[in-house]
């Protein structure tokens, strides 16, 4: 049976990069969607609506009442698309949104449709950081709309700085996810595990790792759009709860394998991903205030004192510290698994798919994770991975995609692992 053509309601608003919102459309076309198209009144200063008819081969909306025949036309175009795609998305039109307000057809569509928002926004640097447009997207984020960050670049206006409409292709790609998601994790639980841990030795100094945390949280957000009912266990990271995801913030790793294990307790999930990078020891003790050089923290084995007015040493003092292993939530929460499907990472240097496998069977997860840490170019704070897939049927080797492209990779794994 043939499916039913999907439709792109594409939403131009008067913006410079508006002729950019032309290829994103051919793009889609070449995709077989179908395009249709509103624009603001100051995005038809900018490109014309001719344009897009032209592209399109569809009548372009701008007006709120366009004809006699579709009285209500901001409804009817609201319930029409599979997505609704905002690209270029002004300041304006982004604070108006967030705001709700609707005195246009374009801002109207937007307040009346049902279907998944996504939104490019393109703007100055300045009205890109604005404090309002940065609450304003924050706002829409929380209520599930999808944000394609603009890029850093040169500025129509002259400017160098974030605001650069993200590229058709990233723009058209994104769409096109949205358009061909499936709800296959539909009644499903998951626990997820993401970001640093921190191990504090007295109030101000701790020990951590570099995580971004964005990783895990590209596959939680997946997975609840997916459909999943997903627990995201966090460490101290700069990124925002994912949309419909419950967000659970601890700080060390025993906090964090206390919340694991509650939730795994009490939700029974039906797989749990560790990404996050927990560290593996904590110092013995905690100071109760912030340790003293030379009185709290004695130079053990000092092989230089320190000297001058600026107390520099001449060879560096040497301090130890005790550290105490902490508990290992992978292993530990595979040892009990159940029919949980069990997920880890390991981050390898050398050898990564034996030094993987090891850590397959040392763990006794159902699929480890492994990439190389020693390539520069993929990996931690990067916007790239390559990973290989481990598991007891053998490696697979995913090439180098973005990290939310990975993310669907490992979801479309569980899934058919856990229906
Ligand atoms: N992990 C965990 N709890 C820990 C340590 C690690 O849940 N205390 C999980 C991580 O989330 C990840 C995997 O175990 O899924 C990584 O295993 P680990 O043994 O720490 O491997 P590496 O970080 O690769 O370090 P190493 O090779 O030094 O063992």
């Amino acid at each position: 049976m043939e499916s039913k053509q999907k439709t792109v309601l594409l939403g131009v608003t008067g913006c410079i990069a508006a002729y950019k919102a032309c290829e994103v459309l051919r793009l889609l076309q070449k995709a077989d969607v179908n395009v249709k198209v509103v624009m603001t009144p100051s995005g038809a200063e900018f490109v014309t609506p001719t344009t897009f008819r032209a592209l399109s081969q569809n009548e372009v909306a701008v007006e709120a009442i366009a004809d006699a025949n579709t009285p209500i036309h901001h409804i009817s175009l609201a319930q029409e698309p599979d997505v609704f795609l905002i690209a270029p998305a002004t300041a304006n039109t982004i604070n108006k949104l967030a705001a709700g307000i609707a005195d246009n057809l374009l801002t109207t569509t937007a307040l009346a449709t049902e279907a998944p928002i996504i939104i490019a926004p393109a703007m100055n640097v300045h009205m890109w950081r604005d404090p309002s447009t940065q609450a304003a997207l924050e706002v829409l984020r929380s209520r599930g709309i999808e944000i394609i960050a603009p890029e850093v670049g040169y500025l129509a206006c002259g400017d160098i700085g974030e605001g650069k409409l993200a590229t058709v292709e990233d723009i058209a790609e994104r769409t096109l996810v949205e358009l061909n998601r499936c709800r296959d994790l539909e009644g499903k639980t998951m626990l997820i595990t993401a970001g640093p841990t921190r191990e504090y030795l007295d109030p101000v100094r701790f020990i951590s790792s570099p995580s971004s945390g964005l990783t895990g949280y590209l596959i939680a957000g997946e997975a609840a759009r997916r459909g999943a009912d997903v627990y995201l266990v966090s460490g101290p990271c700069e990124l925002p709860d994912p949309f419909d995801v419950n967000t659970i913030r601890i700080t060390s790793a025993e906090e964090m394998f206390a919340a694991c294990n509650q939730i795994f307790d009490e939700k029974h999930p039906n797989a749990a991903i560790f990404s996050a990078a927990v560290a593996d020891f904590r110092p013995a003790t905690i100071a109760e205030q912030k340790l003293k050089k030379g009185t709290d923290l004695p130079a053990t084995a000092a092989q230089g004192e320190p000297s001058g007015e600026t107390g520099a040493t001449s060879q560096a003092a040497v301090y130890s510290l005790d550290l105490i292993a902490n508990p290992d939530i992978l292993y530990s929460i595979s040892q009990r698994k159940g029919d949980c499907f069990v997920v880890g990472f390991a981050a390898e240097s050398e050898n990564i798919i034996e030094n993987g496998m090891a850590k397959l069977h040392a763990k006794g997860a159902d699929m480890i994770i492994a990439n190389d840490v020693s390539n520069p170019e993929i990996g931690f704070a990067t916007e790239d991975n390559r990973w290989q897939l481990l598991s007891e049927s053998g490696a697979e080797d995913t090439g180098t995609q973005s990290k939310r492209a990975l993310a669907g990779v490992l979801l479309d794994k569980v899934a058919s692992r856990i229906n």
